[in-house]
C-alpha cells in the first residue's frame, strides 16, 4: 500500500513553531495513545530541545488501558513527563497543572535563584492534525481563559490564555506533520482517519485493519460481525458484507460499505478499546533507526 501524501506549508510551519518555541518554558505534546509512534514527528525532539518536555496520551478513552500505560512507562522511561488523557473530559484535566510543575520545577529553582518569584511557566501545545489539540486547550483551559496579549517581553500579537496564577497557554496550537519513514506510519494514521479517504483505498485499508486485529485482538472481529476469523481471513470483507447484509444495487454485495463499517467501528470504539501500536515495536525500530 502506497502513500503520498506532502503538504506543502510544512516548511512555514516548522518555522513559525522554532519562532514560538523560544518563547516557551514548557512542549506539550499530544500523540494519539492508539499510535503513539506514528503521530509524532520527531522533529519536534529537535525543536524542543532544552524545553521541559510532557507528553499527553490523547484518545486513551479509545486505546487498549494495557497498552497505553506500557506507553507511559516508556516514555517516562525516555524522560517525558506523561498524562494520560480524554482530551473531551474535562475531569481529566486535574492533573495536567501539577504535572505541569513538576515538568518546570528545574526552571521554577533558576528563577527563585535569580530572585524571579510567580513567573508564570509558558507552554505551547504541540502535535499532529487531529490529534486532540484544540479540544485539549477549550478543556483545559475552560471558562478561565482571560487571554493576555501584546505584553512586554512578549512578541507583538501572539496571545496568551492564562490559565492560573502559574500557568499560561499560547493560544495556537503549533502544527506538526506525521513524518512518513515507512509504511507503516500511513497505513496506522489512515486506520485512526488522520489522512484523507480519498487518498486511500478503502477497502484495502480495512483488510490491514483486519489484519491487525486478529493478531493483536483475536475474537474482537468475530465478536462483532458474528464471522468465523480463521476461516474468514481470505475474504474477511466479503464474511462481514454477508453478515451486515451491505449490498448495493442489484443486491451485489459491496466490500466497500463493509470496508466503511469496520473502518467507523474501530474509530468509533465500537470494535473495543484497541491500540495499534506497542512499545516493543518501537523500541525494535528505534534500534534499526526507523519509525521513532
Ligand atoms: P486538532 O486541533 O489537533 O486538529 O484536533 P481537534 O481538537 O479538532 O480534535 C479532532 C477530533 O478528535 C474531534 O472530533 C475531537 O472531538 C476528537 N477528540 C479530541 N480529543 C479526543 C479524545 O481524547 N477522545 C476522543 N474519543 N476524541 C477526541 P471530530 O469528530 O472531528 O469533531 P467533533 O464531532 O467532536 O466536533
Amino acid at each position: 500500500m502506497e502513500f503520498q501524501w506532502y503538504p506543502g506549508h510544512m516548511t512555514k510551519a516548522k518555522r513559525q513553531m522554532q519562532e514560538d518555541i523560544k518563547l516557551i518554558d514548557l512542549v506539550i505534546e499530544l500523540v494519539d495513545a492508539r499510535i503513539p509512534v506514528s503521530s509524532r514527528n520527531p522533529d519536534i525532539d529537535e525543536l524542543g530541545r532544552q524545553k521541559a518536555r510532557l507528553i499527553l496520551l490523547n484518545k486513551a478513552d479509545l486505546a487498549d488501558d494495557r497498552v497505553t500505560a506500557q506507553w507511559k512507562d516508556y516514555f517516562l522511561g525516555q524522560g517525558y513527563f506523561v498524562v494520560t488523557l480524554d482530551a473531551r473530559n474535562r475531569k481529566s484535566m486535574k492533573e495536567i497543572t501539577q504535572v505541569i510543575m513538576d515538568a518546570c520545577e528545574k526552571k521554577m529553582q533558576r528563577d527563585r535563584a535569580r530572585g524571579i518569584k510567580n513567573r508564570p511557566i509558558r507552554a505551547m501545545v504541540v502535535g499532529i492534525p487531529n490529534v486532540g489539540k484544540s479540544t485539549f486547550i477549550n478543556s483545559y483551559a475552560g471558562k478561565a481563559c482571560a487571554k493576555t496579549g501584546n505584553k512586554p517581553g512578549v512578541t507583538k500579537g501572539k496571545q496568551w490564555i492564562r490559565l492560573n496564577k502559574n500557568v499560561e497557554l499560547l493560544d495556537t496550537p503549533g502544527i506538526l506533520w506525521p513524518k512518513f519513514e515507512d509504511q507503516t506510519v500511513g497505513l496506522h494514521l489512515a486506520c485512526i482517519g488522520s489522512i484523507k479517504d480519498e487518498l486511500l483505498l478503502t477497502e484495502e485499508l480495512a483488510v490491514e485493519l483486519c489484519k491487525i486485529l486478529s493478531q493483536r485482538y483475536p475474537g474482537a472481529l468475530a465478536q462483532r460481525y458474528q464471522i468465523d476469523e480463521k476461516t474468514a481471513e481470505a475474504n474477511i470483507l466479503e464474511q462481514i458484507a454477508i453478515q451486515r447484509n451491505c449490498r448495493s444495487k442489484g443486491n451485489v454485495l459491496d466490500y466497500n460499505k463493509a470496508a466503511l463499517a469496520v473502518l467507523d467501528d474501530f474509530r468509533s470504539g465500537a470494535l473495543g478499546k484497541i491500540s495499534l501500536e506497542f512499545p516493543e515495536m518501537a523500541e525494535k525500530t528505534t534500534e534499526t533507526d526507523g519509525m521513532s
